[in-house]
């Protein structure tokens, strides 16, 4: 099976290199186009570059378009004609809807929508998957073995694919934000150097998740264990289910009104 990954920037190649290493393509069945070829300079040692994405799809049976919204529809003309029969077309893009990249295609193709995590850096994404109706279980089962050596992989309809990448692709920068607000805050109070507060905040944090997951805890079950009744932990957990909540609202409703406006705008290009 060979498979093609046309955009090689941040996720084209965070994938293109997990496929490579992970042992999973080799050199002839990794293949790879960009709009600047100097770019794939170095990948020539370990997959098969393309200076064209026609003839890339050409020859791949998933072509993965790891492109932003609004160089698709470009690409998806180049690569129209010569696209294979039955080619499993991978977007990487959730704005773009099933509906619009197929009116780009030539016939009614298998296309899945494929959100990774930045976490996918440690092999620990939280990778998202979408597919059509024409997808078959052979498909979904060998783009599921691709996906597995970035992290697990997560089976959701085209219409939560908005609030899932919210869940995980987007949710590493909430939590670093979160816990820079909350590093910074304890700094006032402390001597200790940042680096090491640092150190000591992630190393709880990736510990307390192990736990939950460990043990089958809820964030309630923790919040209980340490938070005895009138002690200090409590003081602190009744300020975060105070204050929290609100904010937690309006990130929401502020991620989830651009991510539609985002979509408008990409899906208009199709009209
Ligand atoms: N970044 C994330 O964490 C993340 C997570 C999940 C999903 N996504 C989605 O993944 C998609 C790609 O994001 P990204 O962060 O990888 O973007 P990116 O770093 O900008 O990469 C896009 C790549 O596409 C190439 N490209 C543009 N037009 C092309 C064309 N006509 N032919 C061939 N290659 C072309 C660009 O070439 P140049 O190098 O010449 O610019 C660039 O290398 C987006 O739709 C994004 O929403 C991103």
């Amino acid at each position: 099976m060979k498979v093609g990954i046309i955009g090689f920037g941040s996720m084209g190649r965070m994938m293109a290199e997990k496929f490579a290493a992970s042992g999973l393509l080799d050199k002839d069945s990794l293949l790879l186009s960009s709009r600047s070829p100097e770019k794939l300079r170095d990948a020539k040692k370990w997959a098969t570059v393309f200076h064209n994405n026609a003839e890339l799809a050409s020859s791949a049976d998933i072509v993965f378009l790891c492109l932003r919204p609004f160089d698709l529809k470009g690409v998806l003309e180049e690569i129209r004609d010569s696209i294979k029969e039955d080619a499993l077309v991978v977007s990487l893009n959730g704005s773009v809807s099933f509906i619009n990249l197929q009116k780009s295609l030539p016939r009614a193709c298998r296309i899945a929508k494929v959100i990774p995590s930045v976490t996918a850096e440690v092999d620990r994404s939280q990778t998202l998957v979408c597919y059509n109706e024409l997808v078959s279980t052979e498909d979904k089962g060998n783009l599921k073995r691709l996906l597995v050596c970035m992290g697990n992989v997560i089976e959701l309809p085209e219409k939560e694919l908005g609030m899932g990448s919210e869940l995980v692709s987007c949710m590493p920068g909430f939590i670093a934000s979160i816990f820079d607000v909350i590093v910074k805050a304890s700094e006032e109070h402390t001597t200790i150097p940042h680096d090491q507060i640092v150190h000591m905040v992630l190393q709880t944090m990736i510990a307390t998740g192990e736990l939950m997951l460990e043990k089958d805890m809820s964030f309630e079950d923790v919040v209980t264990r340490v938070a005895t009744p009138g002690g200090i932990t409590e003081e602190g957990t009744k300020v975060v289910y105070e204050n929290f909540p609100e904010t937690a609202r309006v990130l929401f409703e502020k991620t989830l009104e651009k991510r539609k406006l985002t979509a408008q705008k990409a899906e208009s290009q199709f009209d």
